[in-house]
């Protein structure tokens, strides 16, 4: 019989479970377990509860003898974590008055990590990927999605892809990784912006589905990047395929939102730039709109209306967005909480975005809530209280971590 291990007493323990994927949340929804324990086997759960209910049924007991607040592990459901090169430039022209797009116009912006990500071994860009996953997880990050999007050909987004499945193998953190072939046309490429894709969706989406690389395709739609016609043949074959759809939508213009929609992706990611018009649309739908707090940080715009999104009844995830460009920060919970001070979000629709609400941003449905039969992904904040975890903006950082049940740090 597989062993069964009790952890607690957790001072106040969050399951996040039982609560709606759409809409606004108060604080009052959240079910707080007072002295809680978690009963786990084999890297699942078996049991949340009260801890003095559970301790008879436990092998083993993990004793907490600490002021703890537990919570599921956290899902950051949109990185670009696997890539070569810095872009301080970038940032420092962009301080100085520059705009991202002119940035990207003259030579820096996306094309230079292209460049630097060609110049890197497979090998040097895995190694990154786990560095950076596991910078993650010591702030409580136990599932991280990780696009590719800075190889623009066949041969080199094979590269990232190879390099993002091996870091997996070497990090704790489960890694879903995503191709963003799509991210902008290749400078270097002679056709037009719809030959790329065409050549894409011939050569490189079999390639990624024989080798078992990913199931999940992105693609940025903008005027800078991809237009929605040109889009549109790309995600039909995706999806005819079986891919799960995931957009890069409305960040300086609108248009991505409504193309998320009519392809039933999982997620529109981005939406600053979001109307009345496309909050509809979104609320109307089954599509997580994410919202990524970094990019507005990074690149000093406004934030995701995520306030009205979950007004009008939509399922908001937030995350990182962690990449060289728009939002070097890579911290999940500082973003997630000061977003929620700027768009006035509970902790209930901050910690949701974080946990469950970006597990269904990656149809993801094993975690990002404590209940039965679900990932003993666990993290605990040396807390009285769940509120002290957005207070302090990412400052409280967890005091411990458990992975599949294993605890990692
Ligand atoms: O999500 N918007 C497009 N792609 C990324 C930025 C990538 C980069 O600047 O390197 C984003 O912000
Ligand atoms: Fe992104």
């Amino acid at each position: 019989m597989a062993t069964k291990t009790l952890i607690g007493p957790f001072t106040q323990l969050l399951p996040m479970s039982g609560l709606p994927i759409k809409g606004a949340l108060k604080d009052e929804v959240i079910a707080v377990i007072d002295q809680g324990g978690i009963l786990i086997s084999e890297g699942q759960i078996l049991k949340i509860g009260a801890f003095k209910n559970l301790v008879r049924e436990a092998d083993e007991v993990h004793q907490l003898d600490q002021e703890i607040v537990g919570t599921p592990g956290f899902v950051d459901a949109h990185t670009h974590i696997c890539f070569g090169g810095s872009r301080a430039r970038d940032y420092a022209l962009r301080n100085s008055g520059k705009t991202y797009l002119e940035i990207a116009k003259s030579g820096g912006g996306i094309w230079d990590t292209v460049i630097k990500t060609r110049e890197a071994t497979e090998a040097h860009l895995s190694q990154g990927v786990v560095t950076r996953a596991n910078a993650h997880l010591k702030l409580g990050v136990t599932s991280l999605e990780v696009k590719s999007g800075y190889g623009l050909s066949v041969e080199e987004e094979l590269k990232m892809l190879r390099a993002i499945k091996a870091a997996n193998t070497k990090t704790v953190v489960d890694l879903i990784p995503t191709c963003l072939a799509a991210h902008i046309p290749p400078k270097d490429q002679s056709g037009s912006p719809g030959q790329y894709l065409q050549k894409l969706s011939e050569v490189l989406l079999p390639k990624i589905k024989s080798e078992k690389l990913s199931n999940r395709i992105d693609a940025f739609v903008e005027e800078s990047a991809f237009s929605q016609k040109e889009i549109e043949p790309y995600f039909k074959t995706a999806s005819a395929m079986g891919f799960d759809i995931t957009v890069h939508a409305d960040q300086f213009s609108t248009g991505g939102s409504a193309i998320a929609v009519k392809y039933k992706a999982v997620s529109a990611d981005h939406l600053e730039a979001s109307s009345d018009k496309e909050i509809t649309l979104l609320a109307n739908s089954d599509t997580i709109a994410t919202a990524l707090p970094g990019a507005s940080f990074g690149l000093g715009c406004e934030f995701t209306p995520a306030r009205k999104l979950l007004d009008a009844g939509a399922a908001l995830a937030i995350a990182s967005d962690h990449n060289p460009g728009s939002a070097p920060m890579g911290n999940l919970l500082a973003q997630a909480s000061i977003l929620g001070a700027f768009e006035k979000l509970s902790n209930a629709e901050v910690l949701a975005g974080i946990t469950f609400r970006a597990a269904a941003a990656l149809n993801l449905k094993d975690r990002g809530i404590l209940a039965k039969g679900y990932k003993a992904d666990i993290i605990a904040f040396p807390a009285v209280d769940y509120r002290e975890i957005t207070y302090h903006q990412g400052q409280l950082q967890p005091c411990a971590v458990w992975k599949n049940g294993i605890k990692v740090l």
